[in-house]
């Protein structure tokens, strides 16, 4: 028999009064129906954004994109060579509108972060490309397509018809294929051309490697082990047309086990011309009527003869730490490469390691730009497609927000302009 309400509450008490305590005990509780929070609210940092990532793909997939060459050593570097740098704020000076806008290679952007280029973005989910672009383009801020994306230039620019689009550039073994890349960028109204010049040949990542992965991956029996554990990623991968390169015809040019429907990133690396010199970058200024910009892990010296060669913009990077391990974290270099092209226009972008709006402040007070992100909005992507690069960029916008109230600086020209007076080195003045 149920319990009458008073013996339920206070041993045969029948006072009112407590009656009404408990009940007021119960609104300060405030004992409501659980709620299952959305997966993002419980991501407050990007660090926890690629932790709920991991558990949303297969590994492989995970592995994938979280992964860096050989022992990893600039992948784990890359983020900690930012946290060796030490704010010293300036203060009293009226940080109420703080102001993100940047401009960007003649462009104004709602805030200093882009989106870096990254191939097969249909692997982490089918919504890919044009989830990121999409977001980008909310956040007011550029996307860089990657030749070896899975949307193609001009699908993405179908679904983006007025947003910023840059384009990265690897140069092909094939000429022709190259020339065909850099005018369809144009024809679509990409306004920016990276060429990336770290990639003569490819990263060993290990893990990739271990795990046998291949573009697509193929379900095999390790795959299908995968299928159990993560159903709900393949039944999505199932239900889309299968991903492939988008931007060319790998099965024109890639050589390749003819065993195996897929391709490995060796196989496909092996297209990239190794014996790009400065002469073929001419050629591909001399192709390209927009702005102009190489990424890689460029030094002082090789950023001057940029400038000779029309290039308008260095964009320092070692791919996230998955071409050459061990190389410099590209944070490292922007104070040697501004200070080595301080009178002229060369603009200076950085990624690699970039992890929080703090990380983009310490670049811009070093004499960047605009820092990018890459494996961020992958895991993003990952957990919630667009939404989820959607919090990953408000993470970010969030963290530097606050982290240039907390400096002093009101906008981002003061911080790039006062950056020798805002940082210092952990080992001494930056
Ligand atoms: C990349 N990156 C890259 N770069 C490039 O020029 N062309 C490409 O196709 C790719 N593809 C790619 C795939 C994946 C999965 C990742 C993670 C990265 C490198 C990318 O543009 C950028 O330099 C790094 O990702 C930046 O480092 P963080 O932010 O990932 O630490």
């Amino acid at each position: 028999m149920p319990l009458p309400p008073a013996q339920l509450i206070g041993r045969g008490t029948t006072s009112g009064g407590y009656l009404l305590k408990l009940s007021e005990a119960f609104g300060l509780l405030s004992l409501k129906a659980p709620r299952f929070p959305d997966i993002l609210h419980r991501c407050k940092t990007i660090e926890d954004v690629r932790k709920a990532a991991r558990r949303r793909v297969p590994q492989p997939v995970f592995d994938y994109v979280d992964g860096g060459a050989d022992d990893e050593v600039s992948l784990r570097e890359n983020e900690r060579s930012f946290s060796d740098y030490r704010f010293r704020p300036v203060v009293l000076n009226d940080v109420s509108e703080p102001d993100l806008t940047s401009d960007i290679l003649g462009t104004s952007a709602a805030m200093p972060i882009g989106l870096a280029p990254t191939g097969y973005t249909k692997m982490v989910h089918p919504q890919g490309e044009a989830a990121v672009g999409r977001a980008a383009a909310r956040a007011g801020t550029p996307y860089v397509l990657s030749t070896m994306s899975s949307t193609s230039i001009e699908d993405l620019r179908r679904v983006l018809p007025g947003s910023d689009l840059w384009f990265q550039l690897y140069v092909w073994k094939d000429r022709g294929v190259t020339r065909e890349l850099v005018s369809r960028a144009w024809e679509s109204g990409y306004r920016v051309i990276e060429v990336s010049v770290d990639t003569a040949v490819s990263g060993y990542r290990v893990r990739d490697v271990r795990n046998g992965l291949t573009i697509p991956p193929q379900v095999n029996w390790g795959s299908a082990m995968q299928i159990a554990v993560k159903p709900r990623y393949w039944t999505t991968m199932l239900r889309h047309p299968k991903m492939t390169f988008a931007n060319f015809d790998p099965n024109r040019s890639i050589e390749q086990d003819r065993t195996s429907d897929g391709f490995t990133i060796e196989n496909i690396t092996t297209q990239f011309d190794p014996s790009l010199t400065w002469d073929q970058l001419s050629e591909i200024r001399d192709l390209w009527p927009g702005s102009l910009a190489i990424k890689g892990p460029i030094g002082p010296e090789d950023a001057r003869r940029a400038l000779h060669y029309g290039v308008d913009a260095v964009h320092l990077s070692n791919h996230g730490g998955r071409q050459l391990d061990r190389t410099v974290a590209p944070v490292d270099l922007i104070k040697p490469v501004r200070e080595a092209t301080a009178d002229n226009a060369l603009e200076i972008f950085v990624d690699s390691g970039v992890r929080h709006g703090a990380d983009v402040a310490t670049a811009l007070a070093l004499g960047a730009q605009a820092a990018f992100i890459g494996r961020p909005y992958l895991y993003g992507l990952a957990v919630a497609q667009e939404r989820g690069v959607d919090h990953v960029l408000q993470l970010l916008c969030q963290q530097l927000t606050r982290t240039m109230q907390l400096l002093g600086v009101r906008n981002v020209s003061e911080l790039r302009e006062r950056g020798s007076e805002l940082l210092m080195s952990s080992k001494g003045i930056a």
